[in-house]
């Protein structure tokens, strides 16, 4: 076992429950996260997988469908055995909250199902369906009884998007905690699931020579890019009504956010990691309209090519009105208000149908304070950064300056980089695995706390007001294929900055 190696916990037996067990989600990510802990023996002894569906369909039918993704969609070869052993387990239960009846029944069905797998009560109830549905089912669920907590355990998985803005997202956890207590309910953001993402707990706290410098006194500034090639898609409907900004900030982009910007926790448990993401979020500076709107940019994607792919207009994309102001572009500056990070300006922006896909927390340091070698002035020298990237590759780079061999002191900028994949051999994976684990065995340290929703949309509610109110105007139109809105290099040249250029 290496060094800080733990050994993985058993889950204990339950019924894992899905609600919109017909769709994309189901197939494409639960099921084959489901196969790959199957592969690695990390799901329990006893367990049932039960799935709900609107529509009455024989457990024949829907073991078919979930065999079928996750032949489409399994990140590694499908051995047949795990699979059948897998899916041979799945039940199909027909339910919807608009008829409470079919509530009840499946109480009775789950009962019974519950007392012939022997999986002791354990409920783990995933909601994979529009977030329209949240609500209706859980308070259904809490109706029939279904959600308390005698002895067995009771989990509710909420996918995102979690609210639409500040007051709906207080009003869903309101009403969710009406029926739950906290420690019940599991809002997932999948980013807390890529591996890259939970090392940064452990780049900044398990080294000792970062977090002396990670502050305002060494740290100029952070940038937090998440640009994806693809558009909008099939999505167009969601799409129209959510935007770049709903879509990734509150929720993907301050998840990274929190993890860089949050203070040592105490423990390494929930409530601790918990407490400080959400206290650094809560920091943000809070901003007048007039300030988000010129600490922001808006862009909206034309036509034109990725490669050798033709991307239509944003505004011809199906189910996407033809008069659309929603921003399939956005870029942000914030502040944090805090003793560590006061003066330090946080950019991020997010983005479709760029040039290419790339995420990427870039920390700049500040430049070297005199220019002692002659002829290279200070400024121009290159700059430090160190860059945590998930995508395209999952590595962690420093940027320095170097003396160019040779009889004259010239100097350039160079870069250390470690890549995931030349140390450590994993299996590709959905990102979803360890999140469900983590459901299946009580742990909710890489979930959102009420708390954490409603502090990240607080932060981002300003912009959202500002924009509805300025409507068309700021929206800036950019070609798809393109590097984004030129506004978005203003955000930052306008503070003698700008943004870091793909290594
Ligand atoms: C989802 C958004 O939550 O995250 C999508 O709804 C986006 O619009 C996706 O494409 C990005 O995730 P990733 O893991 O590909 O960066």
């Amino acid at each position: 076992m290496a060094v800080g190696q733990v050994k993985q916990r058993q889950p204990d037996p339950c019924a894992f429950v899905i609600f919109g067990v017909t769709g994309d989600l189901a197939h494409r990510l639960v099921i084959p996260a489901l196969y790959n802990l199957a592969a690695t023996n990390l799901l329990p002894d006893k367990l049932c997988v039960v799935g709900i569906a609107r529509k009455g369909m024989s457990n024949a039918e829907l073991t078919d469908s979930l065999f079928k993704g996750l032949r489409q969609f399994a990140t590694r070869p499908v051995d047949d055995a795990i699979a059948r052993h897998l899916l041979q387990c799945v039940t199909c239960i027909e339910a919807d909250p608009k008829d409470p009846d079919s509530f009840d029944a499946m109480r009775e069905h789950l009962d019974r199902l519950e007392a012939a797998r022997q999986t002791g009560g354990n409920r783990l109830f995933y909601l994979a369906t529009p977030p329209n549905a949240f609500l209706p089912i859980s308070k259904e669920l809490g109706r029939t009884g279904m959600l308390a907590e005698n002895g067995p355990w009771r989990r509710l998985v909420v996918e995102k998007p979690f609210g639409t803005d500040l007051a709906s997202a207080r009003a869903l956890n309101g009403e969710l905690l009406d029926l739950v207590e906290e420690h019940q309910i599991y809002r997932i953001d999948h980013y807390l699931g890529k591996e890259t993402v939970q090392n940064i707990l452990v780049l900044r706290f398990a080294n000792g020579m970062f977090e002396p410098i990670w502050n305002r006194n060494h740290i100029d500034h952070v940038q937090i890019t998440v640009e994806e090639k693809l558009g909008v898609g099939h999505r167009g409907s969601f799409y129209d009504a959510t935007g770049a900004l709903r879509d990734m900030v509150p929720n993907h982009l301050f998840q990274l956010l929190s993890l860089v910007a949050m203070e040592p926790p105490i423990r390494f448990d929930a409530h601790s990691v918990r407490s400080e993401k959400a206290d650094v979020l809560a920091a943000i500076q809070t901003q007048s309209e007039q300030e988000a709107l010129r600490n922001s940019v808006r862009g909206q994607y034309c036509g034109g090519k990725i490669g050798d792919t033709e991307i239509e207009d944003y505004r011809k994309t199906r189910d996407v009105r033809p008069d659309s102001t929603t921003e399939t572009y956005a870029a942000l500056k914030l502040t944090i208000d805090n003793w560590r990070w006061a003066g330090v300006p946080f950019y991020l922006r997010t983005g479709k149908a760029l040039t290419a896909k790339r995420t990427e927390i870039a920390i700049k340091f500040k430049q070297a304070p005199f220019a002692m070698f002659r002829d290279t002035a200070v400024d121009r020298l290159s700059q430090n950064y160190l860059v945590i990237s998930t995508e395209p590759t999952e590595s962690i780079t420093l940027q320095f300056n170097t003396k160019v061999p040779g009889p004259t002191v010239n100097i350039d900028g160079v870069e250390m980089t470690f890549r995931y994949r030349d140390y450590f051999k994993a299996e590709p994976s959905t990102g979803y695995e360890t999140l469900i684990h983590d459901c299946m065995i009580g742990d909710n340290i890489l979930f959102q706390r009420a708390d954490g929703v409603e502090a990240g949309w607080q932060a981002v509610q300003p912009f959202l007001d500002a924009w509805k109110r300025a409507g068309v105007t700021g929206l800036e139109i950019y070609r798809a294929g393109s590097e984004g809105p030129e506004q978005a290099n203003a955000l930052l040249s306008r503070d003698g900055r700008s943004w870091r250029k793909p290594g």
